[in-house]
């Protein structure tokens, strides 16, 4: 009908997101009799997910529950997707122009009795001689209008040439300007971004959901899905392909353009990403040894994809490194260009995966860590994405212990009643708070004896209200228990562990810069990563939010090839390191999970107050 509900674990009855209210009664609107004995009975995955209190109050797993007759269904709003708010605005940046696509006027002369020779022929004499491009090749269907097309205009036309190597389209008299699309495609967002491929200027940008999230919010529920069902990895091929010509659509319209009058596209995404959207399959990424299908960077004719540009475009999909570090990895490195630099650089990408890029331009390695997904805001009691209604800033006073906050779409904090949940930004602030004003410990403890209103027992032990029931949207207060900052550990100590072990790799004691990539880095409040221990210490003032930077070298290979050629050199020269393969993986693992760690120290954290952290 059209309702979208919440489904983190992608139907598995795993995440508890889901949950509905049957109603019962006679519903003399619908002509029908709701009844509880209208669904199958309550399975084990319920059971545990809901508590005997929901379970009496009529409510179940919408993924679990099968219909067998008439029932009203309420969704309530925690359930209800909220619009996610896709934070991938594009930057600023500047690009030298070398696109693949350029587009050239010709004005051919006309056949005649005496010179009969081929349009085709002709229109590639012309091009060589003014403007010397030889041995082109022409797109099979664009040669199917050429003869109509070139004299639609008395043998004037605008083509369109990729590489300098292919007439990929032909258009009647003289068009100007010529369009690409750079599409990042994150496991949660997705983000174009349409330019003009002569200024490098961004006309339009879309973006939407990942539409995928329907099989799974992460990357292994994903595979398992192309695994599990017959025609899971086709469903969701068309899935984004039906969505990427959505935003094409869409940011055309902004534009004022045709859709087919994009000429270029270039795609980044992590390997998976990769691999649904060029149907490949990607179980094996996903099974040791974890090998992908493919690591070079592709062309790809448009047509052959499904996409609905000019269908002779070509698509130009980025390397991947290794199966779990991507072509998004590889737009990070072409956006950053570490290898440039001389400073010990680490870029982070926060997110569902935690991707790691350590070195300079001596040496570079790369890693992944499963972070799980807390920091979207699943596996947390009141986690949301960042949708309107989502916590998303928190301060806590350390004596009054008094809270602020500011909620995804108010432009103010504290201000109406619109509160449904936290947001990953908003739990990497609640904890750091939490901390800060000593109401947990360096372990994550609650510190139960403090004299607090907003410390509570609970049935799942001691949580710290951040909102009160009558700000927000729900009618139940909102909190943070034990279980949320367990959760957060597990994601922090991954991402930290990480950047330990590459350290180690390179003989690096300390960083000289730290870069938060990825839309969601961009929100994080940098002393609260830093308070929780998100990353080794490393001065203020060398901590970058880029936003996004995967999309920013999509949009980099868009404008300028030879980036396309440093990418390859690139995906092949970063060295992968497998994390999970380390022996000490385990050890550096759960000294990361104290806050901001069990031993390393922090001197540039000294300068907060004595009480905000333990050093
Ligand atoms: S329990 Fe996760 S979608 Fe139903």
């Amino acid at each position: 009908m059209g309702v979208d509900i919440e489904s983190i674990c992608g139907g598995k009855g795993t995440c508890g997101k889901c949950k509905v209210r049957i109603e019962e009664g006679f519903w003399g609107n619908y002509g029908i009799r709701s009844h509880m004995d209208n669904l199958s009975p309550i399975g084990e995955a319920e059971k545990k997910m809901l508590t005997p209190r929901q379970q009496h109050d009529g409510y179940r797993l919408a993924c679990q529950a099968r219909i067998h007759g008439d029932v009203v269904v309420f969704v309530p709003e925690e359930t209800a997707v909220g619009k996610q708010v896709v934070r991938k605005a594009a930057r600023e940046i500047p690009i030298k122009l070398k696109p693949a696509v350029r587009k050239y006027y010709v004005e051919m002369v006309s056949p005649t009795l005496h010179d009969t020779c081929g349009d085709w022929e002709r229109l590639q004499a012309e091009l060589g001689k003014s403007l010397n491009l030889s041995d082109l090749a022409i797109d099979y269907p664009v040669l199917h209008r050429l003869q109509n097309v070139i004299r639609r205009e008395n043998w004037k036309v605008t083509v369109s040439v990729w590489m300098n190597r292919e007439v990929i389209k032909i258009e009647p008299g003289l068009v100007e300007k010529a369009y690409g699309l750079a599409v990042d495609i994150g496991t949660t967002t997705v983000a174009v971004y349409l330019c003009d491929l002569d200024t490098g200027e961004v006309v339009a940008t879309a973006s939407m959901i990942n539409p995928q999230v329907a099989y799974g919010e992460d990357v292994i529920t994903r595979i398992s899905y192309s695994v599990t069902r017959e025609d899971g990895l086709r469903s969701m091929n068309r899935a984004i392909i039906k969505g990427l010509n959505q935003l094409a659509g869409q940011a055309a319209a902004k534009a004022r353009i045709k859709r087919s009058d994009i000429v270029d596209m270039t795609v980044v995404g992590n390997t998976c990403m990769h691999h649904i959207f060029l149907n490949l399959d990607p179980q094996y990424l996903g099974r040791s040894p974890f090998s992908s299908g493919i690591h070079h960077s592709i062309d790809v004719k448009a047509r052959d994809l499904g996409l609905k540009i000019s269908p002779g475009a070509y698509v130009h999909i980025l390397p991947v490194e290794a199966s779990f570090v991507g072509a998004d990895n590889v737009g990070v490195l072409i956006a950053e260009e570490p290898y440039h630099q001389d400073d010990m650089v680490l870029i982070i990408d926060v997110g569902t995966n935690g991707e790691l890029i350590l070195g300079n331009r001596d040496r570079l390695i790369a890693s992944s860590c499963a972070t799980g997904p807390a920091f979207e805001g699943a596996g947390i009691k009141y986690g949301l994405r960042a949708a309107p209604g989502a916590i998303e800033k928190i301060r806590i006073d350390p004596d009054t212990r008094d809270v602020r906050f500011k909620v995804v779409g108010e432009e103010n904090w504290n201000t109406g009643s619109g509160a449904r949940g936290i947001c990953g930004s908003g739990i990497i602030d609640a904890v750091a708070q939490l901390f800060a004003a000593g109401i947990i410990d360096k372990t994550g403890r609650f510190s139960t004896d403090l004299d607090c209103p907003r410390l509570r027992a609970t049935e799942d032990g001691p949580a710290f209200v951040i909102a009160w029931a009558g700000e927000t949207s729900i009618d139940q207060d909102i909190v943070v228990c034990q279980q949320d900052i367990r959760n957060l550990q597990l994601a922090k100590g991954a991402m930290y562990a990480g950047a330990k072990i590459m350290m180690r790799h390179l003989g690096v004691e300390r960083l000289d810069k730290i870069i938060m990539a990825g839309a969601f880095g961009s929100y994080i409040d940098k002393e609260s990563a830093a308070i929780i221990g998100l990353f080794p210490d490393c001065t203020q003032q060398n901590v970058f939010a880029v936003g996004n930077a995967a999309g920013a070298g999509a949009r980099i290979a868009l404008l300028n090839v030879d980036k396309r050629v440093e990418a390859v050199e690139m995906a092949c020269q970063v060295e992968y390191i497998e994390l999970a393969a380390e022996p000490t993986f385990g050890k550096v693992f759960s000294q990361a999970m104290w806050f901001p760690h069990m031993k390393d120290s922090f001197p540039h954290l000294k300068h907060l107050p004595r009480r905000k952290v333990a050093r």
